[in-house]
């Protein structure tokens, strides 16, 4: 939450108001709307119960298989058929009347006020707060259109509600994550078999306000979508608009399901735990996007692959700076095969360029571990720098053993330095000895030995920090950590990015 937010929600808990610095910061007074809006809300779930009509919208209500108790909990509504039912309730007076209209409650037509709503089962959207600040009414028929919303108002703004989120909040101690579907009968059918965590956008596609939201709320969202043709647009859509937001320790999941069915028909038909199963396979936003582009190319070529790279390089760019950027890039260069260090460089090309050859007698065609042999060898003061790089003794490369117990000796016992015959001594019936002896006697142009040293180790603790990383996208990819445990251990294999 922002600081003004939080501020306001501890004042919401304990019950006081708070105090606002002058009035022209915090705009209009908008207590009476929501005054307005609450009593509306109250005057319509009283009619569920107590119209003479209301026996059709309990009908429809229990025909759809809604419960009572979640009708309460959602405090669903019904607004009776009539032009003026709302007005005449409570429009009694110029200034209430006023107050109708500006919430959105009512229409102008020809001078004359009429209520907007009329006929319908009534799901009031309630803001993070539990303040109503608006309405979705159905019709209890297939008659057009389906819901009528509640226009934008000074205190209704459907980019930013998520309707569900305050009774999330109402019901769970705590949040683990958010299910994001398309309709309020979708959120109130989940409730009502125990999954709690469903909100919905009210007819409009994701916005980053929306998402802003949620994150503050938890650290990963799960998308739900028809598996139609129009629910992967507007899944791809939804993907877009996460991209920029996906800092460091939030998650995003894609679920669609099957054609025909919404999470309202399907929760109803095959349970909760099947329900639950599904929200728990859903595609990490990572493989939902580079499997909806491999679909777009053809993999088995390299001209697809390439074009994959193109396709897939400025969504990746939409990423925050950070480890999740890098393992796309690096999980890109994988399906293309190539290193991700192509992609986060600043090199536009795709396709490869030919290194140039080394220059004779230069250290660089020698394996970093055998460098670092021969030069501790041909100097073995070198052992004694201190703050050498140490973590790379782990690496799963030829040669790492005996580099790190050549060092480790020079290192217990520097006198070893200055007596070359003794250090060899202790290889000497190891099969290790002969090589060692090689590459004693190899050449090594006059170099700055130290700085070749240090670089050398370096070198060997990226390569193991990049077999880590290896071992971790496969353990990840595999299923055997999640995309949490991940991010944690890439983290920890990168203090400090
Ligand atoms: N919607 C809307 N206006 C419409 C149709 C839909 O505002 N004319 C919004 C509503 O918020 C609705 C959501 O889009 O909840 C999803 O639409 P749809 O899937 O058609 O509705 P459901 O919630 O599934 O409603 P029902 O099951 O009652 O048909
Ligand atoms: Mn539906």
């Amino acid at each position: 939450m922002s600081f003004v937010e939080a501020v306001e929600e501890l004042a919401h808990h304990a019950g006081v108001e708070v105090p606002r610095e002058g009035s022209q910061s915090t705009g209009p007074d908008c207590r009476p709307l929501y005054a307005a809006l609450e009593q509306a809300a109250h005057y319509y779930a009283e009619q569920l119960r107590t119209h003479p009509q209301a026996n059709r919208a309990v009908t429809y209500l229990k025909q759809r298989g809604l419960s009572g108790e979640i009708a309460k909990d959602f405090n669903i509504g019904y607004c009776p058929p009539g032009w003026d039912n709302l007005i005449k309730h409570q429009g009694k007076d110029p200034q209430a009347l006023k107050q109708l209209r500006e919430s959105g409650m009512t229409l102008e037509s020809e001078n004359r006020c009429y209520d907007r709503f009329r006929d319908r089962i009534m799901f009031p959207i309630r803001d993070h707060r539990g303040r109503t600040v608006g309405f979705g009414g159905r019709i209890l028929g297939d008659e057009k259109p389906k819901y009528l919303n509640s226009p934008e108002t000074p205190v209704f703004h459907k980019s930013r509600e998520l309707y569900g989120l305050y009774e999330a909040h109402k019901t769970l101690q705590k949040i683990e994550r958010l299910l994001v579907v398309e309709g309020y009968m979708d959120v109130v059918a989940l409730a009502q078999f125990g999954i709690r965590y469903a909100v919905a956008t009210l007819g409009t596609a994701t916005t980053p306000d929306h998402l802003e939201r949620i994150f503050r709320t938890v650290p990963e969202v799960i998308f739900c979508f028809d598996g139609d043709r129009a629910g992967r647009d507007a899944g791809w859509k939804a993907l877009n608009t996460t991209l920029p937001l996906m800092r460091e320790g939030r998650g995003a999941r894609f679920l669609f399901l099957p054609e025909g069915e919404d999470p309202d028909t399907l929760v109803r038909k095959e349970g909760t735990a099947t329900f639950e199963q599904r929200i728990q396979n859903a595609a990490p936003l990572s493989d939902f996007l580079f499997n909806k582009l491999s679909e777009q190319v053809d993999m088995s070529s390299l001209d697809g692959r390439a074009r994959l790279a193109e396709l897939a390089k400025p969504l990746i760019a939409k990423l925050p700076q950070g480890i999740f950027q890098e393992m796309m890039n690096k999980h890109l260069g994988e399906l293309v095969g190539l290193e991700s260090a192509r992609f986060t460089s600043q090199q536009p090309q795709v396709t490869s360029t030919p290194k140039p050859r080394p220059k004779r007698g230069t250290l660089q065609p020698m394996s970093p571990v055998r460098r670092a042999i021969t030069l501790l060898l041909k100097q073995p003061e070198l052992a004694q720098i201190p703050d050498l790089p140490t973590n790379w003794e782990a690496l799963n490369k030829p040669g790492v053993d005996l580099l790190t117990e050549l060092l480790h000796t020079l290192q217990e016992t520097p006198s070893l330095a200055t007596n070359k015959g003794a250090l060899f001594e202790r290889w000497r019936d190891r099969k290790e000895g002969k090589y060692l002896s090689k590459l004693a006697n190899s050449k090594l142009p006059t170099h700055d030995y130290t700085a070749e040293f240090t670089d050398a180790l370096t070198h060997l603790q990226k390569q193991l920090e990049g077999q880590s990383q290896d071992l971790l996208l496969e353990q990840y990819r595999q299923g055997a950590i999640t995309e949490e445990q991940y991010k944690e251990r890439l983290r920890q294999l990168y203090p400090g990015r």
